[in-house]
């Protein structure tokens, strides 16, 4: 077993993917607005993640709007047979680039239809329903039914799996007395531990776990703690940060997001790195 082999597997549905994947958001421009600053960059950069082995890609119609999924079509069609590309559905953009609330059934079917063709497939792997009731975090509120529309959707086979995004315990429970759920998707790093108890919990029930802004996204974690057991592992802090989020949990699913070759290299060396019951234990004292 070599490279991110070492990550280990998990299923996402009736798919198997390797624990470690990419997350395509920061590939359009600053923002998630308009197109990259390099183009021919973003699909290098998307190239060199799956000839690494990746096979996990995360992303959004709304990224861009339509850029990144654009840009994953350009670098990567026609698409290995091991490749699982996760979408989410449930916002739009504004004009100024803000992130809008798009939950009507005519919106999200016309987002399901933009991912098939911005992707250029005719079915999507998976799909993320992202609740907007707070756009900064998991509130509670029925996503009955605009998960009945995605879920109409996937039985017109459009959609093969179905993951929720930004919720809470109870929105999960909802969740799944209309369709059945594989994967969620929800903010958590090693500073940002709120949903230690429902990791746990979706690990007993083989639900993958899937945390966005694993390296603490727009600002990417700084500690000292990190610093120092990176320094003594002669490694990064954040190859240290998403190792730590691999050992954590098994359901645990990383989507890293990176525009630059070089972070891309160091993040999936996270994959071989083992960290001690010690460093682990010096890494959990970091969130309290
Ligand atoms: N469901 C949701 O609501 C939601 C929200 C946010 C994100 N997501 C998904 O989650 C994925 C991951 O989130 P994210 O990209 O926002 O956050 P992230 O992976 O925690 O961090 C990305 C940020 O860290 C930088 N970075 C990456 N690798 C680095 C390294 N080795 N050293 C230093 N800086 C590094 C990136 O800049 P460079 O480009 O310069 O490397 C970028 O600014 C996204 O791609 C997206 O697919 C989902």
């Amino acid at each position: 077993m070599s490279g991110i082999d070492n990550s280990g597997t998990f299923k996402l549905g009736n798919r198997v993917v390797k624990r470690l994947g990419y997350g395509a958001m920061q590939l359009a421009g600053p923002g998630v607005f308009g197109p990259p600053k390099d183009h021919q960059a973003a699909l290098t950069v998307l190239r060199e993640a799956v000839a690494s082995g990746v096979n996990h890609i995360d992303t959004a119609d709304f990224y861009g709007p339509h850029v990144t999924n654009q840009i994953i079509r350009e670098a990567l069609a026609p698409y290995r047979d091991d490749l699982v590309i996760v979408t989410k559905i449930g916002a739009r953009r504004g004009e100024d680039g803000s992130w809008i609330p798009a939950f009507s059934p005519e919106e999200l079917t016309q987002a399901v239809h933009d991912n098939l063709r911005n992707l250029g497939v005719d079915v999507l792997d998976a799909v993320n329903l992202r609740a907007m009731f707070d756009v900064q975090g998991p509130a509670e509120g029925s996503i009955e039914a605009p998960l009945t529309v995605l879920a109409e959707l996937q039985q017109k086979g459009l959609v093969r799996h179905i993951g929720l995004s930004n919720v809470t315990p109870a929105q999960i429970a909802e969740g799944r007395r209309i369709c059945e759920i594989v994967c969620v998707q929800n903010h958590y790093n090693l500073a940002h531990r709120t949903d230690d108890v429902l990791i746990d919990d979706l690990a007993r029930q083989g639900t993958a776990y899937v945390p966005f802004f694993p390296i603490g996204g727009f600002s990417p974690l700084q500690s000292d703690t990190l610093n120092s057991v990176a320094a003594r592992l002669n490694t990064t802090p954040m190859a240290v940060a998403l190792a730590w989020l691999l050992q954590r949990s098994p359901n645990i699913l990383l989507i890293p997001g990176t525009s630059s070759l070089a972070h891309l290299r160091e993040n999936l060396t996270a994959a071989a790195l083992t960290l001690s019951e010690n460093e682990l234990r010096e890494l959990d004292g970091i969130a309290s």
